[in-house]
């Protein structure tokens, strides 16, 4: 019998448990639920407990199935991990955080979505939660701010003339799915490897979705909520996000500024410990049975001190691409 459900293949599962080591006990914030895969093998063990969020309240069915099997040890939000300092869960004593980031199989096929240049109707891209449409982006921003989008999250090299074709085509008619990947594919060179929308696509959904922002908040809460000897563990699929991961993480690590036109900030060091500078990413047996997989990269940090507050530069390095996201206010 074929299944209607898509497969889910939780990425780096044995890597993420072996780093946070769940055999121990304890409670762990699953900041991206999404199948639960993560959070059903934590479960497994046995004193152990989840609070889970997701964006996405498609999630939560999911979510009651396995807090059937574990009762009592799973909580689920549907809410933004940026968000999760509201939650107050400073006087827990929570052992580690696991952000995977992106949209989960299921997601690229739910068609209501339209994350995938495959598929039909409007253009959307909310995983949910969300104040504005790719359709909303695409038909009503102007062609500069189009341009910055596709440039700076998709590192689209024709994204001035891919603007400047939509402000041109929007004029007749309020552009669609499949009008957007005609007029990707009409202006740029086909390319064997990839589907010409996929960068294009790639930085509408950053934008939808806020990632940046989301990301950086989310990042800053985790610190926050964690013990001593707490981990945070992320995994991430594309360079924006691994980029701002890794310098957050070494900037937590070492107190350094990794710019040179960032102050130095004046707080006690090494707060966190790297243990690995190079990303952990999937081994040969995972990429064969799973080659979405490929582009993934784990890093994570251990908290030293306990602490609740502390003074970060993220923003100001992220800046530019946080002001990208603000057009979204407008819309
Ligand atoms: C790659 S999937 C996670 C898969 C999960 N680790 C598993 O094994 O089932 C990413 C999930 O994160 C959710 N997500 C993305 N950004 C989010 C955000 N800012 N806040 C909460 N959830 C988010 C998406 O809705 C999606 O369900």
């Amino acid at each position: 019998m074929v299944s209607d459900t898509p497969k889910h293949y939780p990425v780096l599962l044995n890597e993420i448990i072996s780093i946070i080591t769940p055999q121990h006990g304890g409670t762990f914030i699953d900041c991206t639920f999404g199948q639960g895969g993560y959070t059903k093998e934590i479960l497994k063990f046995k004193k152990t407990q989840i609070i889970a969020l997701d964006r996405d309240i498609k999630s939560k069915k999911k979510a009651d199935e396995i807090e059937k099997k574990f009762s009592g040890r799973l909580l689920f939000k549907n809410k933004k991990f940026s968000q999760l300092d509201n939650l107050k869960l400073k006087d827990q004593k929570i052992r580690g955080v696991i952000f995977d980031l992106g949209y989960s199989f299921a997601q690229i096929k739910d068609q209501e979505k339209g994350l995938s240049f495959n598929s039909v109707g409007e253009l959307n891209m909310q995983m949910g939660l969300n104040d504005f449409s790719a359709s909303d982006a695409v038909n009503k921003l102007d062609a500069k701010e189009l341009e910055k989008i596709f440039k700076f999250f998709g590192d689209e090299k024709e994204a001035k003339r891919i603007s400047l074709r939509i402000v041109q085509k929007r004029q007749s008619k309020q552009l669609n799915n499949k009008d957007l990947v005609e007029i990707i594919e009409k202006t740029k060179k086909k390319n064997f490897k990839t589907h010409s929308a996929t960068k294009v696509f790639q930085s509408l959904r950053i934008f939808v979705n806020n990632e940046i922002s989301e990301l950086i908040h989310g990042l800053i809460a985790a610190t926050k909520v964690l013990k001593k000897d707490g981990i945070l563990a992320v995994v991430t699929f594309h360079s924006l996000e691994d980029k701002i991961v890794k310098y957050f993480f070494k900037s937590l690590s070492e107190n350094k500024s990794v710019s040179r036109y960032v102050p130095k900030i004046d707080q006690p060091k090494n707060l966190f410990s790297l243990i690995k500078k190079k990303p952990i990413t999937p081994s040969l047996k995972e990429l064969k049975e799973n080659l979405p997989s490929r582009s993934a990269k784990l890093r994570y940090v251990i908290k030293k001190e306990d602490f609740y507050d502390f003074k970060t530069d993220i923003f100001e390095k992220f800046e530019y691409l946080i002001s990208i996201e603000n057009f979204g206010n407008k819309l």
